[in-house]
């Protein structure tokens, strides 16, 4: 586990380009946290790092926003206002080459997503935000690994507490 402080929204983005810069194909990544937390910010910025240049829309009310990326798709979900985890299907994901899956509120469609290779907890923390960083399995590992290569990481503050 990787944990951090972002004391500003710089923070939240440099983080988002680091993890972009080692993501493999195909990445599952789960963004949890409460409203406000960053989470939205912290896709924002990966989209843009994958090169991603038009407007980066809010899925709440679409569900998922789809970008050509290099590899294939990526997929930005926010899950905040799904009725029914049974919506998802309608969508068609399945059928995508997703480079890169980008979930905000997993939590509310847990039984029909692909599972996490990296789990991203965000916390508001004082003026700042809180960040986890939880890998599974051995993409996710491995990313974690890679993660920890990357000088950048080590100008973001350990955590406060
Ligand atoms: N590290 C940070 N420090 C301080 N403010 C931040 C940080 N990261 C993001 N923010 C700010 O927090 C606010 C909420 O961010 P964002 O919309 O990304 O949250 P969210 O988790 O997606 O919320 P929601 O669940 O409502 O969609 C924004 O104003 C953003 O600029
Ligand atoms: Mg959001």
């Amino acid at each position: 586990m990787i944990r951090r402080h972002l004391p500003d929204d710089a923070a939240t983005r440099l983080l988002a380009e680091i993890l972009a810069a080692h993501q493999p194909r195909g990445a599952v990544v789960h963004l949890q946290g409460e409203l406000g937390a960053g989470k939205s910010t912290l896709a924002r910025a990966w989209l843009r790092a994958l090169g991603v240049t038009g407007t980066v829309r809010s899925p709440t009310y679409t569900l998922v926003e789809r970008y050509p990326v290099d590899g294939g798709e990526a997929l930005h979900l926010d899950l905040y206002r799904i009725g029914d985890a049974a919506e998802l299907d309608f969508l068609g994901l399945d059928d995508i080459d997703a480079a890169l899956w980008l979930v905000e509120w997993p939590e509310r469609g847990a039984a029909v997503l692909p599972a996490a290779d990296l789990e991203i907890r965000l916390a508001i923390e004082g003026t700042g935000r809180s960040v986890e960083l939880l890998p599974d399995g051995q993409a996710g590992n491995a990313w974690l690994t890679a993660l920890f290569e990357d000088p950048r990481l080590s100008t973001l503050p350990e955590p406060k507490a």
